[in-house]
Order: C-alpha cells, then sequence, then structure tokens
C-alpha cells in the first residue's frame, strides 16, 4: 500500500521504517528539514537499538523516502499523523498545534485523491475528543475516513513494539459501521494480524482514553512503590525487598515496580498533566485527582537525591559530585524530563562542579543544559569525584567493580538513585552506601521498631 508517516520524530520514524519493513511503499514527512536530510541518509537522528538497520534497508528496497513537501503525500492512500503533543508552555494540558497544522496541509493535498478511499490514522497521544475534532473537519471530504491507533511503544524497544505489538487498537466513529476503514488498516498491519496480534475495535474516545490509561497506570505503579520508598526511609525497611514480594503476587507483577530517582522521558509525564488537564476540562477532574500525588511523588524523589547529597558533604556549593546517567532510562539516548539531569542541574544551581557522564546521551544533555560538565568516559568521569549519584541504571553502571571505582575516586561515597547496586558490596569496599528506599547501614543496626499500641 502506499502510505505516509506525517511527523517523523521518534514514534513516526520507527513507524514509517516498520511499515516499510512490511512491504508497503512509505513516504515520511517532517517540516524539520535537517532530521529528512539525515534520514534519507539512513541516519538515525536517535539512539534505538534495530532502527537503522530497518531504515537503511527500506531506502536500500526504494520502499522508503522522506520529504518536507505535503505535494508528495498526495497520491498515498493511508496517511499517519505521529506528531508530537508536548505539554502546554502555559499549563499541564496537551499542546496540539503541530497535529493541527498537520491535518490542515493534508487536507490540501487530499481532493487529489478525487474521491477514492483515503484513511487518515491518527497515532499522537491526545485528550478524548480530538479524533472526532478532526474526523468533523477531514470526513468532509469525499472518501476520506479517520481511525485512531494509539502507539504503545517504549523508547528502547522501538522497532519490537511496533512490529510485535502486544495488541493493535483501532479507534473509529461508529464500531458497528466502520468495515471499510477497519479493512483498510487491517491490510496495512496484515503481517502484524497474520502473527495472531490481538486487534480491539472501539470508538473514538475509548481508543484515546486506552492510551493515557495505560500510561497513567504505569506511572502510577513508579510511584506507588517509590511512596513505599518514602515509608522505607522513614522505617528503615528496604524497598526492594518490597518490590520483589509484591511482584511475586501474579496480580500485582515486579514489571514497573522498580524504585528510584522515577520517571521520566517524553511521555508519562507530560501524559499524566494532560490526562490531568483534560479530565478537569471535562468536569471529571476529582477522577484523576490522585495523578497530581503521582506527580508530586515522583519529583519528590529527585529533591531527595538532592538531599541525600547534602547529607553525606554537607553543603555542596563548590564540592565535586560525578552524575552516572543523563538519558531518562537506560539504552536512550533521550533526556527530555531526565530525572539524572534534574538532579544534576539542582546541584550545579546549588554550587557544586557536577560532572555528568552518560554512554549514549550526552550531546543532548550539553544541548538542553549548556555549560554543563560532561564527560564521556567513565573512569574519567569518576576520577577525582567526592561523591557519585548513579541515576540511569545503564548496565556499565550497574556492573561497576566497588574495589576498582573506590580507586579512582577521591572519597568513597554513592547514592545508587535505581536500586541496582549490591549495598553489601559496596560498604565491605569501603564506601558509604546510601540508597533511595533503602536502609543507611544493615537493616539489624538501624531498624528502630515503632513502639506497639497495647490497649
Ligand atoms: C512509555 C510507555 O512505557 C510506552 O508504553 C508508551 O508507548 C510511551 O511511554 C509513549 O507514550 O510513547 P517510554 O517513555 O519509552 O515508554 O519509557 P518507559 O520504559 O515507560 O520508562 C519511563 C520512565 O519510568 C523511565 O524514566 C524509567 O526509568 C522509569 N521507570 C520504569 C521506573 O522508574 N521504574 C520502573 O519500574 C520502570
Amino acid at each position: 500500500m502506499k502510505i505516509s508517516v506525517i511527523g517523523v520524530g521518534y514514534l513516526g520514524a520507527v513507524h514509517a521504517a516498520s511499515m516499510a519493513e512490511l512491504g508497503h511503499d512509505v513516504i515520511g514527512l517532517d517540516v524539520d528539514a535537517r532530521r529528512i536530510d539525515l534520514l534519507s541518509a539512513g541516519e538515525a537522528p536517535f539512539h534505538e537499538p534495530g532502527f537503522t538497520e530497518i531504515l537503511r534497508r527500506g531506502l536500500d528496497a526504494g520502499r522508503l523516502r522522506f520529504t518536507t513537501d505535503y505535494a508528495e503525500l498526495a497520491d498515498a492512500e493511508v496517511h499517519f499523523l505521529s506528531l508530537g503533543t508536548p505539554q502546554r508552555a502555559d499549563g499541564f494540558g496537551a499542546d496540539l498545534t503541530a497535529l493541527h497544522a498537520a491535518a490542515g496541509s493534508l487536507a490540501e493535498v487530499l481532493p487529489a485523491r478525487a474521491g477514492r478511499p483515503t484513511l487518515v490514522v491518527g497515532k499522537s497521544t491526545v485528550p478524548a475528543g480530538t479524533a472526532r475534532g478532526l474526523a468533523d473537519r477531514l470526513e468532509r471530504l469525499e472518501g476520506v475516513r479517520v481511525m485512531w491507533n494509539p502507539e504503545f511503544l517504549r523508547e528502547g524497544f522501538a522497532v519490537k513494539d511496533t512490529l510485535d505489538p502486544d495488541r493493535l487498537v483501532y479507534g473509529v466513529r461508529d464500531p458497528d459501521g466502520a468495515d471499510t476503514e477497519i479493512a483498510m488498516l487491517d491490510e496495512v498491519y496484515a503481517g502484524i494480524l497474520e502473527r495472531d496480534v490481538e486487534r480491539l475495535v472501539m470508538g473514538f474516545e475509548t481508543a484515546e482514553l486506552v492510551k493515557v490509561s495505560a500510561n497513567a497506570f504505569l506511572a502510577t505503579k513508579i510511584s506507588f512503590i517509590n511512596a513505599i520508598a518514602e515509608l522505607c526511609e522513614a522505617t528503615g525497611a528496604d524497598v526492594t525487598d518490597i518490590s520483589r514480594a509484591l511482584g511475586m503476587d501474579d496480580r500485582i507483577g515486579s514489571k514497573f515496580l522498580r524504585a528510584g530517582v522515577g520517571f521520566g522521558g517524553g511521555c508519562l509525564p507530560k501524559d499524566i498533566r494532560a490526562f490531568i488537564a483534560s479530565a478537569e476540562d471535562l468536569g471529571a477532574g476529582q477522577a484523576l485527582g490522585f495523578l497530581r500525588e503521582v506527580d508530586a511523588v515522583n519529583q519528590r524523589r529527585r529533591v531527595r537525591v538532592v538531599e541525600l547529597a547534602r547529607e553525606m558533604l554537607g553543603p555542596v556549593r563548590g564540592r565535586r559530585i560525578t552524575v552516572l546517567g543523563a538519558a531518562f532510562k537506560p539504552d536512550s539516548d533521550d533526556v527530555r524530563d531526565s530525572p539524572a539531569l534534574e538532579v544534576a542541574s539542582r546541584l550545579t544551581s546549588a554550587g557544586a562542579h557536577v560532572t555528568v557522564t552518560d554512554p549514549e546521551a550526552l550531546a543532548n544533555a550539553a544541548r538542553r543544559f549548556e555549560g554543563m560538565t560532561t564527560v564521556a568516559d567513565t573512569t574519567e568521569a569518576l576520577r577525582g569525584a567526592e561523591l557519585v549519584l548513579l541515576l540511569t541504571e545503564w548496565r556499565e553502571y550497574r556492573e561497576l567493580d566497588p574495589v576498582a571505582t573506590a580507586q579512582l575516586v577521591a572519597a568513597p561515597r554513592i547514592v545508587d538513585g535505581r536500586g541496582v547496586l549490591s549495598p553489601r558490596d559496596w560498604r565491605e569496599a569501603g564506601w558509604e552506601f546510601r540508597a533511595l528506599g533503602r536502609p543507611d547501614a544493615p537493616a539489624a543496626d538501624t531498624a528502630s521498631a515503632p513502639e506497639l499500641a497495647l490497649s
């Protein structure tokens, strides 16, 4: 099929290359000419395992190309809208400017189809009601149908999640009267559906809510365990043991139950805020009030790391601190709303000499925070540190040898902000070891039993 993908950011670029991988004839469009040049040259604008391979395969096979010109999209049968919907500058809501602008530009070229069936499929994460609004606008054009098909891909697993998803969600205006558009999208995803992937058809608003609910649930799960981590800090309990024990209950599950410095990235933080804003606009704000607390717990974890640094060093002004990790999670070079970088920037503002290292994300980190000291080599970054903060759990940091690392630093002090190091191994190697939600010293020494109320 002839397919266009409008907006080739993270989601769109992976989607475009994946659709070419499924055998379609794909054109990706973006207003960012630099990005189009990179993609056209087979260069990935971000770090994503497996992406460069499918990008180059599509380009080499002649099934994939990129443009900045809407006129080149005119003969596509299916158009995917994968524009970013960031947090608005003036509040919590989602900024839909790019999405609406793209729909407007697309509407100008759609008449070239002269009434032949044409499908416009939204993939962006949007507040409920957006799809219906766009459909009302675009379906006035003869032959045009709109669907909403949210994306659930995770950075770091984006190619796998696109080509081998847990489920496909089709949002339509009328689930009982959408055979034509469902058949078209089935044809697009034929290579996926033949592997018995579940395909769920539902109304527009339901599909929109599936996506934001999924992200809100994931964020809630993380903040839940991080709230328990706060309790652990007050009692001397160990959140990693609680997490392990809870996760063994199938009903709870162990995924997204890792306590630490919390969630960041381009999706979870802004999506829960947009969800709160949208619920308030709809007069249902009370239903999602708890998400404010989810957000607040998440922010508090970042502040807690800064407090720990102060507890360990005293005033941080002039002290040398090395932050291990800049990306919002491992195996990504994305630094949007990165907990690690926020901690680094707070400590820098307090006068500390902060050095940030990361295997992939330093260029993006330096762009975001001008003047931040970045050192690519881990050994170099650690040399002379008076405090080390592990804030993104890249494998090479998880596997650091406490004995060898102690030789590099000026003073062996570390905060494990992701709960991935062995407190015993590090303490045995002479480190002052602190972690979020874990006892400051072996539990037997610190656990303070609350007095029993014998009534
Ligand atoms: C998230 C969702 O997981 C995807 O399903 C969704 O499609 C995507 O947003 C999106 O809306 O586009 P992603 O932003 O790639 O994907 O990141 P996650 O893997 O969800 O991680 C988010 C953050 O949570 C990271 O900062 C990670 O370090 C943190 N996290 C994750 C924890 O702190 N604890 C955990 O147990 C798991």
